[in-house]
């Protein structure tokens, strides 16, 4: 009995981990967006550069299947596979939008913020069942 109230309790540590290290990435995202989205407005190149890192840092916890569906409901575990893709045209918008930054061509660097938001989309769609 104590061994399995001990391993129940570790399951729920893990979970609670995992669960944290998720919220905490998310918000780094949002972070991220915003700081994109405030370079954007306010002429502030290097802030879209800081926005595109921190994105691309926070996406690092989703590197394969496993980990990008750990977090989908139950019945949508079938979806690992999209949800990881929407981690992989996240990341190359991102690294679409910085070169267009680096290159000077600001107007092509905001259209990569559509596929930016697309990819967010994407996999919250998948979890929250949009
Ligand atoms: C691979 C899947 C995936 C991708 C890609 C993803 N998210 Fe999330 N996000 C989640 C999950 C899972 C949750 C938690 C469930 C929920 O809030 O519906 C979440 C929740 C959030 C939340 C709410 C967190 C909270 O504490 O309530 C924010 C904000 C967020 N994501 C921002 C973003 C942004 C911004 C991007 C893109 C730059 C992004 N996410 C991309 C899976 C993802």
């Amino acid at each position: 009995m104590k061994k399995i109230l001990l391993g129940l309790a570790v399951l729920a540590a893990l979970g609670l981990q995992a669960n944290d290290e998720m919220k905490a990435n998310m918000a780094e995202m949002q972070n991220g967006l915003k700081s994109i989205q405030d370079g954007f407005s306010y002429n502030n190149k290097d802030g879209i550069l800081e926005g595109i890192a921190k994105i691309e840092k926070a996406n690092k916890m989703f590197f394969d299947e496993t980990s990008a569906g750990k977090f989908l409901p139950a019945g949508k575990k079938r979806l690992a596979k999209v949800s990881y893709l929407s981690t992989r045209t996240l990341n190359s918008s991102l690294k679409e939008m910085k070169q267009y930054v680096e290159a000077g061509s600001i107007i092509d660097a905001s259209d990569s913020m559509a596929g930016v938001m697309r990819s967010c989309t994407r996999c919250h769609a998948i979890v929250r069942g949009w």
